[in-house]
Parts: structure tokens; sequence; C-alpha cells
């Protein structure tokens, strides 16, 4: 393996090449590489000026994440950085590609920043759980506006080389794309101008007021809800302001190695490897995706409407069939709307918006129009007749290879795919409501499914900017077999003593941006209600079907819509009331079973929606309908709002450890012996002491 730091010195320029693909993290033997050849340089009496800059696609992306958790290896990043800035050769940092977390830091630790247009800068920390730890909190601010650095160092967003320009980040935005020569040429005129190294640490502090500081402090805070990276991140921008460099330096290492102990550095650092191990199956594996480029949707509702926009947003041609010309013009005028979102909130340009609604998307009142589609993807009412019947029409129709895609969120794909003769097309993309901007994508594998259908189907999650997991084929899929069973759960918790607004007000704290009861007044209660109607005749006579949800619905209750569901709306108010009138019809429930209600505090209502959470989840790990723990978590966290810094209810069961969670339910048994049946693979993992992580790979 050749070195991954190497140096080369032409005419008086050292050049420093950092080449540890993919993105050149800082690894032990790139920092070590690094600052040796810093030391070598600088030692060097014909060398005027460094430059360093990354091999390949990108400069550097940061620290090397896999080295997160176990012993840290000399040298370490924050005094490698202050040693680089103390040398008394200019030292230039050449940045193309990411220059991210401990990658900026490092060109923040260098005299001189240039870059190339395309060049993009941030310190996503944050985003693992951390803040930048070698020193991006101490001289970020010293460079750019301290409101600024804070925004930075929050949000963890990345900013384009114009704006990095303006802001002072950087000295310069080379032309062209050659980044090493880029580097050498400002290096030369650094040096023929005779200027010398330029710390960042001699730089004062940007100005801040401590109105202006608190106000900042106030705003993360307020966002952060439960989350400590910001607020850590908040305390470290303070010491830059408020104490001498070293002093600050001290302070954000301090901090660093806080975060670096918790669970929620754990679970974020667990959620960034689990999206990119997400799609790695061994089914697709070296398998080549079909070619999509013209997509058929069928249905223009809500969900139809939205797989068309994230469709046409991916640059595909889109062909939208409705039953007649009223509902194809609704759902031009909906795609249109999305598409126009999509323009005021500057992610696409009018005139791409134009082009795209001129040249890219059509409506028909007729299927024959599919004939020449790559993929199709029904969207239509959710029954098994209406849905069959489609995909009969579409097998008479679609060329051979077209892939044909249902977006049901419960039915049996195999039933589906059965009504044609071409079952290996045949696939379940299930998509969240709204489609266009929900990121999960379920691709749902049928028992015939061709791996190249499969791989599509991951494909198409890639381009339309989503995150694909696959499902095996079982009533609801990954994620709506799990919500059905907490919410079972969380029905049966108010049963036995909490009140709708103690379940909403626990999630809440626990992290989600809305509780059950609000999400489900924001969707419409009728919906659940039609479909526990339809699925009565097949409920079990054992459960303990908690009824308080429909009586709701026989009062006209219906949530937002009808002004009045578990809360009360009112005109002009933002959220709901609690009523006393729920509170009422869930008291006659109990009375009526004979249940004595019982005091629960937040963390009772969380163990048990976290435990029937896990059990369904294990169930559906251990049938093989998800093929890894990983794929429920990345399920939870895209499409049902589970806390991102709770890394899912898999590594959520690891962090309270598996005992518990089974001692739990073992206790909840007592209470409903029908309900809390142990999973047989979270038993197993407890008897073998052994973590749901363990089955990642
Ligand atoms: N350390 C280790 N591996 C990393 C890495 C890192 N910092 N960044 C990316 N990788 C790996 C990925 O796991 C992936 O590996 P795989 O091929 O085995 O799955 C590979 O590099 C390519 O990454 P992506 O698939 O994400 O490639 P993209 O081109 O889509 O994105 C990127 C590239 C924008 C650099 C993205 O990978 C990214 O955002 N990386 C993380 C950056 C980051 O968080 N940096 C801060 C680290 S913490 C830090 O620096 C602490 C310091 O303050 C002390």
């Amino acid at each position: 393996m050749s070195a991954p730091v190497i140096m080369t010195v032409e005419n008086g320029i050292a050049v420093i090449e950092i080449n540890n693909p993919p993105v050149n993290a800082l690894s032990q033997a790139v920092r070590s590489g690094l600052i040796e050849c810093v030391r070598e340089a600088d030692a060097d009496g014909a060398v005027d000026a460094i430059v360093i800059y990354g091999a390949g696609r990108t400069f550097i992306a940061g620290a090397d994440i896999k080295e997160f958790g176990k012993p840290p290896q000399e040298p370490h990043l924050p005094p490698l950085i202050s040693e680089m800035e103390a040398v008394s050769t200019p030292t230039v940092a050449a940045l193309h590609g990411t220059a991210l977390g401990g990658g900026l830091e490092t060109a923040l630790g260098s005299h001189y920043r240039i870059a190339l247009a395309s060049a993009r800068f941030g310190l996503p920390e944050v985003k693992l759980g951390l803040l930048p730890g070698a020193g991006g909190t101490q001289r970020l601010p010293r460079v750019i506006p301290v409101a600024k650095a804070a925004d930075m160092i929050t949000s963890g967003a990345m900013i384009g080389a114009k704006e990095a320009l303006d802001l002072g980040l950087i000295d310069e935005i080379a032309e062209g794309d050659d980044i090493r020569a880029a580097g050498i040429a400002f290096a030369q005129d650094l040096v023929k101008a005779g200027k010398g190294p330029r710390p960042t640490n001699a730089r004062p502090c940007n100005p801040v007021t401590s109105d202006e500081m608190a106000a900042i402090r106030a705003k993360v805070t307020k966002a952060a809800r439960g989350l400590m990276a910001p607020v850590s991140c908040i305390t470290a921008l303070e010491a830059a302001v408020s104490m001498p460099f070293e002093d600050g330096l001290k302070r954000e290492r301090e901090l660093f190695m806080e975060l670096m102990q918790t669970d929620q550095r754990s679970a974020m650092i667990h959620v960034f490897f689990a999206e990119r191990k997400v799609g790695k199956i061994a089914e697709i594996e070296g398998v080549a995706p079909r070619d999509i480029s013209q997509v058929g949707v069928i249905g223009g509702g809500t969900m139809g409407s939205g797989i068309a926009t994230s469709a046409l947003l991916a640059g595909l041609e889109v062909i939208l069939a409705e039953r007649d010309d009223a509902a194809a013009a609704r759902a031009l005028e909906t795609v249109g709307k999305n598409l126009s979102g999509a323009v005021k909130r500057g992610k696409l340009s009018q005139a791409k918006y134009d082009a795209i609604m001129a040249d890219q998307f059509r409506t028909t009142l007729d299927y024959a129009d599919f004939s020449n589609a790559d993929l199709v993807i029904e969207a239509v009412f959710e029954s098994m007749e209406v849905k069959q019947d489609v995909f009969g029409k579409l097998d008479a129709i679609c060329k051979p290879g077209a892939i044909l895609a249902s977006n049901t969120s419960y039915l049996n794909i195999n039933d589906i795919a059965a009504m044609t003769k071409r079952p290996q097309d045949v696939v379940g993309l299930h998509f969240f409501s709204p489609a266009h901007v929900m990121k999960l994508l379920e691709v749902v594998v049928a028992d015939k499914t061709a791996p190249d259908v499969v791989a599509s189907g991951f494909a198409l999650g890639k381009r339309m900017g989503k995150i694909a997991v696959r499902s095996g084929v079982c009533d609801g899929f990954i994620g709506n077999r799990i919500m059905n069973a907490y919410a079972k759960a969380i029905n049966g918790t108010v049963l036995a003593g909490a009140s709708p607004y103690d379940v909403d007000r626990a999630m809440e704290n626990f992290g989600l941006a809305m509780g059950l009861f609000s999400v489900a007044d924001l969707a419409g209660l009728d919906i659940g209600w039609a479909n526990r109607k339809r699925m009565a005749p097949n409920r079990d006579p054992r459960e303990r079907y908690a009824e308080f949800a429909d009586k709701i619905c026989e009062l006209g209750r219906y949530g937002r819509k009808t002004g009045r569901g578990f809360y009360v709306y009112e005109e002009g108010k933002r959220g709901g009331t609690p009523d006393p009138e729920v509170l009422e019809v869930i008291a006659q429930e109990r009375a009526a079973k004979g249940i004595q209600p019982t005091e629960m505090s937040d963390q009772d209502i969380i163990d048990r929606y976290m435990a029937a959470m896990i059990n369904e989840a294990a169930r559906i790990v251990g049938e093989g309908i998800a093929q890894r723990p990983l794929d429920v978590d990345i399920t939870l966290l895209n499409g049902y709002g589970f806390p991102r810094w709770r890394g899912g209810p898999m590594q959520y069961a690891d962090t309270v450890g598996l005992e518990k969670v089974l001692n739990d339910i073992k206790t909840y048994q007592k209470e409903d012996d029908y309900f809390w049946q142990p999973a047989p693979l979270l038993e197993q993992l407890v008897a073998e002491g052994k973590t749901f992580s363990s089955l990642n790979g």
C-alpha cells in the first residue's frame, strides 16, 4: 500500500498530497504522515511555502469516523493542527470536493485557503452528535462572523465557494479544475509578494455582543429539543468569544470528549454507517439496474402526484393516468403546486419548472400510453381487487422488461404479481406521504421479483434522493407493521391509565416532532376507522381491542379536518387543545372493562411504546422481512419521525439493554397475554448475551 501522505518539493514549494480514498479521512496514518511532512518542509531551508491538497475526488472529509469509540491514537488532531499553524513557512490549503469537519479544521489551521468553484465547506460534526473538536469552534469565529459560524457549526450545513469567499473563509476561488496546480500558483504568488504565515489563532475573535450571543444560545437550545451537541457547540463558541485562544481550545476539547462518551454520539454514528449500508445487500451486489427514463404513474391523488413530482425532480419523463378529465386536471394542478413549492424553496429554477411542465410531464386517461414506459407505479385505491385489475391490464400493455410496481402500504405483492405473466418484473415501491418530501422508500421484494428489478428500485430511490430499504412481503411491510404494533400498545397504555395527551407529551419529550394522537388527528381519524372496520371480521377474539378511537369517530370527530378529534382545534390556532369529552369516552371504556387506571410517568409510556416497537421489529428481523436490524432503524428514522439521535429502535434497544426490554414485555404480558408475546429473536439474543447490532454484519 502506498503512503497516504506524500510530499514533493518543486521550485521551493513543498506539495503535500493526502491520498486516503475514498474521502481522505484523517486516519492515524494520515495524521502522522501529515505532521511529518509539515515538519520536514518547515525544517527545509529550500522550502518557501507549503501546499496541502487531497488526491482524488475531495480534500479531507474529516476525522476517520471508524476510529471513534476506539482508544484514540497519536498524533491527535488538535495539537497537530496547532503545530501546523505555528510553522514559520506559509501554508496553503488547496481545497476541492468537500472540506468537512477535521478537514475544514485542517484548512483553518493553514495560513491561506484557496478552492475550486465547486468546493463545499462544512463542520458536520453536530450531525454525529459531536462538535468540531480540532479547533473549529475557536478558529471559525476568528475568520467569519460569529453568527454565521454558529449557524454552520450548529446546523452542520455546507456552504459553497462563493459564499465562503464573501465570508472570508477562503482567500480565492481558483479557475479551472486542477487544484494542485492552482495551489502551487497561489503559493508562488505568496512567496513573490513576500507574504509570511498568517496563523488564525493570532486573530481576535470577531465581535459579537452578549445580547446577540444570548439570542443565539436561546434559539439553538429551543431547536435542539434534547439533543446535546448543538448546545455544546454554543458553549464552545462562547469560550471562543470570551477566552484567550488556548483556553478556548481546551474548553472545546473537554466538551468534545464529553460528547464522545454519549449514547447520542453512538446513535448518530450508527445512523451514518447504517444509511450507507442499507443499500448494500447481497442480492443486488454487482447487479446492473434496468434503464429507467419514462415512468408511468397510475392515480393522481396526493400519493400519485407526490410520486410523479419526485420522478420529475429526478429528471424522469412522467405520464400520469387518471380516470377522467377532471381528475387528470386536478393531478396536473397538484404536481404543478408541488413543483412550485420546490421553486419557492430554491430547489428548482423557474426555467426548469417551465421545462418540466412543458416537456417532461403529461396526463392520460388511457393505460395504452404506458406501452413505452420503463416503469409503471400504481397508486390507486388500497384494494386487492382494484390493484389486481390494474396489474392485469398493465401486463397486457407494457413492453417486455418494464417494471410494474405497486405503492400498496399493506397488500400482498405476491398476489398482485400473480395477476401478470411476468411476476419477476413486479415489485412493491412503497412511498411515504408526501412522496416528494419524505425520504423513505420501501422496496418490497416478492417471491419472484428479479434481482435487477430490486436493484432498479434502489437505483430509483437514490436518483430521487431517497433512502431505499429492502422489505420482504408481510402485512404492512417493515414500517406499517411496526407502527400497527406500537399503536396497539399505545391504545393499551391509554386504557391502562395514560391520557392521549400524556402519550403525546411523552413522545414529544422523547424526541418525536408530534405524538401519535396529534399525528392521527392530522392524518384524519376516519381513514384508520375504515381500515379497522374492514379488518374487524378477521380480528382474533383474544385481542384486547381498544374501542375509544372508534367511539370518537362515531361522534363525528375525524381530527383536524372536522375541527375535533382527540383534540379540539380552533380557527387560527396552531395546535389542538385537550378535550374532556375524549377523556370521558376513555373513562367509560375503562369502566365497562373493569380497568382501574394507574398513574403513568412519561418513562412508563415510552417503555411500553418502545417495547412494542422493538418486539415487533425483532419478529420482522427473525422472519427475514428485514434482513438486518439496521434496515428497521433506517425505516423508522426516515418514515416515522423516530428521533435520529436515538439511532432507531434497534439501536435504542441495544442502548437500554435487551434484557430490560424483554423484562418489560414479560411484565406487560401479565396485563395482556395475547399482545405481549416476546419475539423469539429477542429471547434468543438475551439468552446468548448478544445485541441487535451484532446482526448488522
Ligand atoms: N470517516 C470514515 N469514513 C468515511 C468518512 C469519514 N469521515 N466519510 C465518509 N466515509 C466513508 C463512507 O462510510 C463510505 O464508505 P463505504 O463506501 O464503505 O460505504 C465512503 O466513505 C463514501 O462516503 P459516501 O457514501 O457518504 O460518499 P458521498 O460521496 O455520498 O459523500 C461525503 C461524501 C460528503 C464526504 C460524506 O461521506 C460525508 O458527509 N462524510 C462525513 C463527513 C463528516 O461527518 N465529517 C466530520 C467527521 S468528525 C470530525 O471531523 C471530528 C473533528 O472535528 C475532530
